[in-house]
């Protein structure tokens, strides 16, 4: 803590290794970093993703493919299925190094544990958050803003949880309680002070999630307004949530909460013949849009969502590493060089490299990445092997 209050900007986490077993199609590797950017390159289907993936479930929550501890186990070409699976990874914080155990044991009975430890000591994975923040870009977002709201909505909460890792929480503790509400309610005869219970789960953890949402895009929107001209155009953004816009019109957390415990008890009737909740923050949107074309994001070209996508994650980044007390991001990048020019390649790596921190990225070619030069480490994935190169 006194550390923290000599240096409110802490210094950047880097991953100094990685070792995994029975984790995807690895079934037993060891990484070793040396503090510089990571570029992992291989052919398709040769285990750059999973990789990333694995660096991923360093953070709270599912990881970059959403996936569940049990979905990570190995599988060999004949379906056979590893006894679990674990990772390790070592990450340097200025001087300080930290070990991080996650792991999913399957006993004889096929019963299965998780396991996260920090430093040899139990922990949560929720917890995660305090010792470093991770945000992605996978080519599955591509579509983000053309796509379904609910996709927008991961993509927002995704970056809202870097910025408050306890935001991924209140997120499960608010889809749980509606869960329960939308069962009660499609039952029929609930009793209401039982909905009441529920309702008011959601709507305290929902206010939570909005001033949560409203206080990370605004700093996002200031980081992307404070970025230079260049490769990657910049995005206007905004949240569609009347809750949201509760928040940002100033309105008290306890105001908000009473509000969407009211709208909820309100609108049971209604929400018995729609099926689902009709009001809450599970309905709030996304609004990007193209400021230099004055373009939503969704009519701009394939290739302008792409980069808008990348400004926005750089955006975030820039904005992680200037948050007072919250340690530094880790960015991971897969496959987006390749759908990059040679000319917006090399701005990226610039970026990164001025960003600092510690970057991974991924491509099928070597050659991708020659404009970062000696400011990245290289590897060559191929069949569960990864070798410097
Ligand atoms: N649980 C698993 N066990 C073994 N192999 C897996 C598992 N999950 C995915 N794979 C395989 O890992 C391979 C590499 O996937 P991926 O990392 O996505 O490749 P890429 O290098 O194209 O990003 C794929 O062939 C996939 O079928
Ligand atoms: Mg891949």
């Amino acid at each position: 803590m006194i550390d923290a209050v000599l240096h409110p900007h802490r210094p950047h986490v880097r991953l100094t290794r990685l070792a995994l077993e029975n984790f995807r199609n690895y079934p037993m590797l060891q990484l070793r970093l040396d503090g510089r950017h990571v570029c992992l390159h291989g052919a398709n289907g040769s285990g750059k993703t999973n990789l990333m993936e694995a660096v991923s479930m360093l953070s709270p929550g599912r990881g970059l493919r959403g996936a569940e501890f049990g979905d990570l186990v190995r599988r060999d070409a004949d379906g056979a299925v590893a006894k679990g699976w674990a990772l390790s990874a070592d990450v340097r914080e200025g001087d300080f190094d930290r070990r991080v155990t996650l792991a999913l044991d399957v006993d004889d009975q096929g019963r299965s544990k998780r396991i996260a430890r920090l430093d040899g000591a139990n922990t949560a994975q929720a917890d995660l958050g305090e010792l470093m923040r991770i945000i992605w870009l996978t080519p599955a977002m591509d579509r983000v803003f053309a796509g379904p709201a609910g996709d927008r909505r991961r993509f927002l909460d995704r970056q809202v949880m870097a910025h408050f890792p306890s935001h991924g929480t209140f997120g499960a503790a608010y889809d749980k309680a509606m869960r329960q509400r939308n069962a009660l309610l499609e039952r029929g005869r609930a009793d209401p002070a039982w909905l009441d219970a529920l309702e008011l789960g959601m709507a305290s953890a929902g206010a939570a999630m909005a001033l949560h949402r409203v206080d990370a895009v605004r700093t996002m929107q200031e980081s992307i307004l404070a970025r230079p001209e260049g490769a990657f155009p910049k995005a206007l953004i905004d949240l569609d949530g009347q809750f949201e816009t509760g928040v940002a019109n100033g309105a008290a957390l306890t105001d908000i909460e009473q509000d969407i415990a009211d709208q909820l008890r309100e609108s049971r009737a209604r929400d018995v013949a729609a099926g689902r909740a009709t009001r809450g923050v599970h309905r709030t949107d996304l609004r990007v849009i193209h400021a230099a074309k004055s373009m939503p994001a969704d009519q701009c070209s394939t290739g302008e969502q792409k980069a808008l996508l990348i400004g926005l994650i750089l955006a975030n980044a820039q904005a992680l590493f200037e948050r007072d007390f919250a340690p530094s991001p880790l960015l991971l990048l897969d496959e987006a060089a390749a759908h990059l020019d040679s000319d917006r390649r090399a701005a990226l790596y610039d970026e990164l490299a001025a960003l600092g921190g510690q970057a991974w990225l991924t491509g099928t070619d070597r050659s991708l990445f020659d404009a970062f030069g000696d400011r990245a480490q290289r590897f060559e994935v191929s069949g569960g092997a990864v070798l410097e190169s």
